[in-house]
């Protein structure tokens, strides 16, 4: 039966199918076939390479929740959320001391899952919750673990502080009842080079209504 190009589906209108362009070329149709999967292959390994959408490099307009409200910034791609929440949004109490994510100093949570800011590109926050060290407290009602800190004198320079109390609120968060290896075990990644380690340990044991037992040493 002969071809009949304009009732098949795989020819464009007025035009000449691909295999049939390749027949036409000399190829037998044993070749055609192996060409035009080849061909069809190549064009999805292409689409699959393309990949997503590339964000940048100038500024993006993104939108996050910090502390319970939805904010909109335009940042670049590269910034960290450190960086957003500290020059875009004003809210410093979040500090970066080493930048390279191994003080936790910068500590803020994500959905209550505390990571290191300074390590977090904003652009890669998306719809998770921020919460920062200005987002514990309960207008002038201190976070518990807040006050327990100021009862403990649980701090000197006050550079890993922020990060200490959202460590340690993210352990009540998840355990309300910690034992003191679990105070140390969440603040293991916090850094304190004044040593105020012992006060923090007392602070959060007391911010969670459990007492330090006395015969472990500080
Ligand atoms: S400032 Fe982010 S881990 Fe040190
Ligand atoms: S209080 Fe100074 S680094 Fe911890």
């Amino acid at each position: 039966m002969p071809h009949d190009p304009v009732s098949d589906p795989n020819v464009p209108p007025g035009g000449v199918s691909r295999r049939g362009f390749l027949k036409g070329a000399g190829l037998g149709a044993a070749g055609a076939a192996v060409l035009e999967s080849g061909l069809t292959a190549i064009a999805e390994a292409s689409a699959i390479s393309a990949g997503p959408a590339v964000a940048g490099p100038g500024r993006v307009a993104i939108s996050i929740t910090v502390n319970g409200k939805l904010r909109k910034i335009e940042v670049e791609p590269r910034v960290t959320l450190a960086e957003a929440l500290r020059d875009e949004l004003g809210l410093t109490g979040t500090k970066v001391v080493c930048d390279r994510g191994s003080c936790s100093a910068c500590t803020v949570t994500l959905d209550s899952t505390p990571v290191v800011s300074c390590m977090t590109l904003a652009i890669d926050v998306g719809d998770r919750a921020v919460t920062t060290i200005e987002g514990l407290a309960n207008g002038e009602i201190l976070h518990p673990v807040q006050q327990a800190f100021i009862d403990h004198d649980a701090l000197q320079c006050g550079f890993c502080t922020p990060g200490m109390v959202m460590s340690c609120a993210a352990l009540l968060d998840r355990n309300p009842a910690p034992t003191l290896e679990d105070v140390k075990s969440a603040v293991s990644g916090n850094l304190c080079r004044c040593g105020t380690y012992p006060k923090v340990f007392d602070a959060a044991l007391a911010a969670a209504g459990s007492r330090r037992p006395e015969s472990q040493g500080r």
